[in-house]
């Protein structure tokens, strides 16, 4: 955890290698030399200042999923830090890059992150144009967990039971290295060769910050677990049960963007892609010895297994769930919108062959899709053909309704990734408050988005 005391921190981008499977080392491409990258901790309303140098043999782009950010620090998918002995001819923004004067580049530089949001767990990932996929599998994510006094003064779980938890598969050759089909130089730029990994990568290893299903030794007392599905393309549907066959509740309090208005009871829960759901398991009253599962209902074999509690100990336990969270929930009403869009994403044909695609379109960096005025409250409508996690930069926004009928219970809160099941429609209301400039939205199945499921938001 880097401390929030200073202000600025400073990340190098390089090439390191762990022990993740026993008895094996993966080379991995980190923020400082770890997977996940260092936990960023900060306050609302107190800007955060993070140099990133990059000594990576690739470009890179940083951006901060779910903050409140301006276009120049968001991470733009062509706004590039480049290695420093990265050929000027070669920009590696990719294939699709429309036109490679418009790429800006640095190796090293600062990123601004006014935190002016709600209290909620973002994480940072690697955003270059056509390679986040492969980039965010080896390695280059990490949380940044911002904080204010109102979930302070609430009592929640804290300290050694507040566990950040970035779920993701990976998976490994026997030697350690990480297997990505595109990672094979043989297979890179083959027209085609997207076919066999279109619907998203899946590893059959189940990491939990880093490590194969880990095993915590928990105290009997309610644990703040704060999920976070940090998966390329891996669906999880999660369950808590006890060895001797108790299923145990997971109490939501906070969605993507912070705390909900009051408590909402799982006994499952479904976590898309780039999602963080803030739950509260209750471990009160087990026996010293027991075990407690998080398992992924949607797995098999080995994938149906995240991670387990051991009961270590009983313990006081001072903790509450209060039945009012916030109070500070944006409400916004159809009849505020002034503009109601509708956008479908959909497989379908694009230059070098099958892609997704948002309206019919790839992404180009250099088409504006949306275009709005800042402070506009607008209504979206999405279409999806399979399963898609649409993402939003910038802003967050309440889900009004899916196929038509109510949310699901848990789209509750203020999110910023909204889990799209297969055939379903859904309609999101937000204000695009903050800044102006070029923002982005896409699929967060981190295949899709690389293969073309991506649209700019122009904000005016
Ligand atoms: Cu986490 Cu543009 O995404
Ligand atoms: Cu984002
Ligand atoms: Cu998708």
């Amino acid at each position: 955890v880097l401390s929030p005391a200073a202000g600025r921190y400073e990340i190098t981008q390089r090439e390191a290698s762990a022990e993740i499977l026993p008895g094996t080392r993966t080379r991995l491409w980190t923020y400082n030399g770890t997977f996940p990258g260092p936990t960023i901790e900060s306050r609302r309303g107190r800007t955060v200042r993070v140099v990133h140098r990059n000594e990576l043999p690739v470009p890179t782009a940083v951006h901060l999923h779910g903050g409140r950010t301006p276009a120049d620090s968001d991470g733009y998918p062509t706004d590039l830090n480049l290695p420093a002995d990265w050929p000027r001819e070669h920009h590696g923004a990719g294939h699709a890059m429309a036109d490679p004067r418009a790429v800006t580049s640095r190796v090293t530089r600062e990123y601004v992150f006014p935190n002016d949001q709600r209290a909620t767990m973002l994480w940072y990932h690697d955003h270059r144009m056509d390679f986040t996929a492969p980039a965010i599998w080896r390695g280059l994510a990490g949380l940044h967990i911002v904080r204010d006094d109102v979930e302070d003064a609430l009592d929640l779980p804290g300290g050694e039971r507040e566990l950040p938890l970035l779920l993701c598969d990976r998976s490994f050759d026997a030697d350690g290295a990480l297997r990505y089909p595109a990672l094979d130089p043989a297979l890179r730029d083959r027209p085609g060769v997207r076919g066999p990994y279109a619907a998203g990568v899946l590893g059959d290893v189940i990491l939990v910050n880093g490590a194969p299903w880990p095993v915590h030794e928990a105290d009997a007392a309610r644990y703040r677990l704060r999920l976070l599905n940090g998966s390329n393309a891996r669906h999880y549907d999660l369950e808590v049960v006890t060895d001797d066959g108790r299923r145990l509740d997971l109490v939501q309090v906070g969605s993507d963007q912070g705390l909900l208005a009051g408590p909402v009871t799982h006994t499952r829960l479904p976590i898309a892609p780039a999602e963080r759901y803030d739950v509260v398991v209750d471990f009160g009253g087990l026996k010293p010895g027991t075990r407690v599962r998080l398992r992924n209902r949607l797995g098999s074999g080995r994938t149906r297994e995240v991670l387990a509690f051991r009961i270590a100990r009983q313990a006081k336990d001072a903790s509450r769930i209060p039945r009012r969270l916030a109070t500070d929930l944006p409400v916004w009403r159809r009849s505020q919108a002034t503009a109601v869009r509708e956008f479908a994403f959909r497989a379908g044909h694009m230059q070098h062959g099958r892609g997704w695609l948002i309206g019919g379109r790839a992404f180009d960096p250099g088409r504006t899709d949306v275009s709005t005025r800042l402070g506009a409250v607008e209504v979206w409508r999405f279409v999806a053909d399979v399963h898609h996690p649409i993402h939003l930069h910038l802003v967050g926004f309440r889900v009004l309704s899916r196929g038509g009928g109510p949310p699901l219970p848990q789209d509750a809160g203020l999110k910023d990734t909204v889990s799209l099941r297969p055939g379903e429609s859904a309609e999101i209301i937000t204000r695009f408050d903050g800044y102006r400039g070029r923002y982005l939205f896409h699929c967060h199945n981190a295949e899709h988005e690389d293969m073309g499921m991506m649209a700019n938001l122009e904000i005016t």
